[in-house]
């Protein structure tokens, strides 16, 4: 039986243009896609941009561009860098769309009327960076340790969402894994949170922030900017904001299967957001997953460092598969990572030139000159099996290095056995038909990472007459 799945990315900031963080998730999002699509699950796959709140107001403000006209520039980059990293998304959701800004609207109207929200007072401490309110606690050195900027001091009217009132709740939901939070340090690092610090009501509006919804009872103030963005979750499947559910498309999908993020996120994805679903009554999502934090040479990438490596060069410079390659195999999953060029040169002409290219290249060619037909059908479902539980529990990485197994193994028998020099038909097509099959089961499943390579290779060893394909992977 066929199963559903609902996998999301974070809607980026559009304060700047996609970077190799957003690239990663994104990818890594895809790859878990493409997967289930293979399981033949009923599969969705959203991703977008958060386009609202002061920082963006700010920056607008900075080029001198409306803000309208500055999101819908910044907004189409990283639309057009998904398409560039093949990247099979079902929906882009932006959150300037009118039907999320209706949804929204719907949504908190809901909330308020419940008694959920209530016209208070915040004072406190605001990271325009993170768009979050800090305590003095989570200062170093007087700044926020994400952004190292002092965050300003707000004290302003505002509508406060009664996030304390869901505290029990959560927490027992977090705890049974109702809520799952992997990999497991993240959830034991979340419980920390609930119980040593608890939550707290959490400013819900703001007075001072134009660029913004606004709330449909008192229009003098607009939507906190993470309350919005959580929403296109559901607004991104359709959602118009009624509950229950009622669109189709929204009650096959929702509860998302897997929230994909990095850990500086994981906070909010963990409170307020889950606190939004049970006051709408609404299911949570089943799983949140944070992902490793890239560091570039060992340093946090920045252009002041001149360190940035920017996407579109990694695509000019090994192409959109291999780029997909790299950034998946560059750590564990849930673990941190350092990239550098250095690193990915070498892993490119280890394990793409050297390594598949020069593999397909080999037997594609030996077959071509032998003349041999070959029976490609196989089904390995060791392998199979192998790379399914590897993937069932997110560890990319690890999948990737059982396909690789296989394909050293097969560079290991052409070594060994040296049908070059050998004249007898037979003898030559036996040792070659048994790696064209692994060749291209690997590929099959490989194709969730690679998929151009993949059909490629796919295209070689099914073709009527094998020939030698051009070179996969030129070295560099
Ligand atoms: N707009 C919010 C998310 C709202 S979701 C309802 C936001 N945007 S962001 O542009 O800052 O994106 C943060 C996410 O980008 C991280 O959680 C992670 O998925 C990805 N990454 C950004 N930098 C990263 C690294 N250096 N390394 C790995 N991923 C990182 O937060």
């Amino acid at each position: 039986m066929s199963n559903k799945f609902y996998i999301t990315t974070p809607i980026y900031y559009v304060n700047a243009q996609p970077h190799i963080g957003h690239t990663y998730t994104t990818i890594a999002a895809d790859v878990l896609a493409r997967y289930h699509r293979l399981l033949g699950d009923k599969t969705f796959f959203l991703t977008g941009t958060d386009e609202h709140g002061a920082k963006i107001e700010e920056k607008a403000k900075a080029a001198n561009q409306d803000p309208r006209v500055f999101v819908d520039e910044i907004s189409a980059l990283f639309k057009s860098a998904w398409k560039e990293m093949n990247i099979g998304n079902d929906n882009f959701i932006r959150t300037t769309n009118t039907a999320h800004i209706k949804a929204v609207q719907k949504a908190v109207q809901f909330m308020y009327d419940q008694g959920d929200i209530y016209l208070g007072k915040y004072e406190g401490l605001y990271c325009r960076g993170c768009e979050q309110y800090l305590h003095n606690k989570d200062l170093v050195d007087g700044k926020c340790p994400d952004h190292k900027t002092v965050p300003e001091k707000m004290a302003e009217e505002s509508y406060m969402f009664k996030l304390s009132k869901y505290q029990d709740e959560l927490l027992e939901r977090i705890k049974s894994d109702d809520l799952k939070i992997r990999p497991v340090e993240r959830k034991n690092e979340v419980v920390g949170f609930y119980e040593k610090a608890g939550l707290e009501d959490v400013s819900f509006s703001r007075k001072n922030v134009k660029w913004g919804i606004p709330l449909p009872w008192d229009e003098t103030h607009t939507i906190y900017v993470w309350a919005d963005a959580f929403l296109n979750y559901l607004t991104g499947l359709g959602w118009d904001g009624s509950v229950p559910l009622s669109a189709d498309m929204v009650k096959d999908f929702w509860p998302a299967d897997i929230h994909l993020m990095s850990k500086d996120i994981l906070r909010v994805h963990a409170t307020i957001w889950p606190a939004m679903l049970l006051s709408l009554g609404l299911p949570l999502p089943k799983q949140l997953y944070i992902h490793g934090y890239f560091l570039t040479d060992g340093q946090k990438m920045s252009k002041s460092l001149g360190n940035v490596i920017a996407p579109e060069d990694l695509i000019k410079k090994y192409g959109a598969d291999a780029t997909r390659y790299l950034l998946m195999s560059a750590t564990g999953f849930g673990s941190d990572g350092d990239i550098s060029w250095k690193w990915f040169d070498e892993k490119y002409n280890a394990d793409l030139a050297n390594g598949l290219g020069n593999l397909v290249a080999r037997v594609s060619n030996l077959i071509e000159k032998n003349n041999l037909s070959i029976n490609i059908n196989s089904s390995r479902e060791d392998l199979r099996s192998k790379f399914s539980e590897l993937m069932q529990a997110l560890k990319i990485d690890e999948a990737l290095k059982i396909i690789w197994d296989e394909f050293r193994r097969a560079d290991e028998v052409l070594t060994r056995e040296q049908p070059w020099k050998l004249t007898d038909i037979e003898q030559i097509k036996n040792i070659l038909e048994p790696i064209a099959r692994d060749i291209v089961v690997s590929a099959e499943l490989l194709s969730v990472v690679m998929p151009t390579t993949a059909d490629k290779i796919n295209k070689i060893f099914t073709a009527p007459a094998i020939k030698k394909g051009d070179s996969l992977f030129p070295r560099i």
